[in-house]
Parts: structure tokens; sequence; C-alpha cells
């Protein structure tokens, strides 16, 4: 097995689209989303291309997610920064809208989280794979680690459900609808 790579902080680390994928089924086309990380803006753009009204801000643009908020929205979807996701996750929790958040797997780790995850409630979507990153220094892909989506009020129905990611290749940024398969749909088997 190979070493992992690890090329710049992942909290700069910039989200490859196919991770959008399983998500499609469950946000409403009407839905204003919100990006509220959005760094570079590979998932608004992605978003706003599916059709989806789409709302990027970051504190690069002095729009800071613990404390702004858009005057309208119905959902929030980021990759977050990690060394902040337990505030991200609080704010969400308490701003009472739908979201999902791509995070390292151990972030189910730590007591404080799971008192949260345990009185608001959490569905998790896993990948078959790691995702593979943009990394700032564009040196190569960063995956030493394990993501998945942590969502809450997107109405999945059940606490965990997988996804198996078919990534043909680590520069394919182009996953078509097919590429993905969770349970029992085209996008779940
Ligand atoms: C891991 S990067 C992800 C970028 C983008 N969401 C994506 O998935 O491609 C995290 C981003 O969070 C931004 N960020 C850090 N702290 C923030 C805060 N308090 N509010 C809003 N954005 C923040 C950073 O500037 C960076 O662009």
């Amino acid at each position: 097995m190979k070493p992992p790579s690890k090329h710049g902080s992942p909290n700069d680390f910039q989200t490859p689209v196919e991770s959008l994928i399983p998500l499609y089924p469950y946000l409403k086309k009407n839905w204003i989303i919100w990006e509220c990380s959005c760094g570079k803006g590979n998932l608004v753009n992605k978003l706003k291309e599916e059709g989806y009204n789409t709302i990027g801000t970051d504190i690069i643009d002095g729009r800071d997610f613990l404390v702004y908020q858009p005057e309208e929205f119905d959902c929030i979807i980021t990759n977050p920064p990690y060394s902040l996701k337990q505030q991200f996750l609080q704010r969400s929790y308490l701003l009472g809208k739908p979201f999902a958040f791509l995070l390292p797997l151990t972030t189910l780790e730590t007591p404080k989280r799971q008192e949260l995850f345990k009185k608001y409630g959490l569905e998790i979507i896993f990948f078959d794979k790691r995702i593979n990153f943009e990394t700032p220094d564009g040196k190569g892909m960063g995956s030493w680690f394990a993501t998945a989506w942590f969502t809450n009020g997107l109405n999945i129905g059940k606490e965990m459900t997988f996804c198996k990611l078919n990534v043909t290749s680590n520069k394919s940024r182009q996953l078509d609808l097919n590429g993905l398969y969770c349970n029992e749909n085209p996008f779940f088997g």
C-alpha cells in the first residue's frame, strides 16, 4: 500500500465536484443553497451548473460563517475548514436549516460532537473511496483521510448510506451520474 500523500493544509483543500453526486436526490430544485466557505467556488459553480440557485461566501471575502448569514437560504452545503468543524456544526444546527458538510470520518470521535449529533440528529453518506481533493500547491491530490457527508434535515431516511464512487482516473473531474451507485437507485446500489 502506498504511503499517504500530504500537500498543504486540509483547511485549504478544494473539493472535486463528483463528491456532490450523492446529495442531488435530496436537494430540492427550488431551494437556495448556501456554500458558506466556498473557496475557489468548485461546489458553487457545479451546483449552479446543475440548476440550483446557489450563493457562495467565504471568510476571504469578509463573510465569516460563524457570524454572517444571507437574507434567504434553504440549505447549507460545504467542505468546511476542518479546524473549525465543531463551530461550523454548532452554528448549522442552530441555524436550523438542512445542511451537508464534507468532513473526515474522525469527526465522529469526540464526546462534544457526539452530544451534538445525539441531540439534533445526523445522517451520514459514506464513500467507498477517499475523495481526492485539490491541494493548494497544485502538486498533488491530498487524500490521507477518508471523508463523508455529514448531513441533517435532508430527509435521507436513514442514519447511514453507503455510496460507491467510480473514479476512472485521479485527474477526472467529470463523472456522470452513472459514476456513483448507492442503495437501490441510479445513485445508490
Ligand atoms: C477546505 S476549504 C474548502 C473550500 C470549498 N468549500 C470547497 O469545498 O472546494 C475551506 C474554506 O473555508 C474558508 N473559511 C475558513 N474559515 C471560515 C469562516 N469562519 N467562515 C467562512 N469561510 C471560512 C477558507 O477560506 C477556505 O476557502
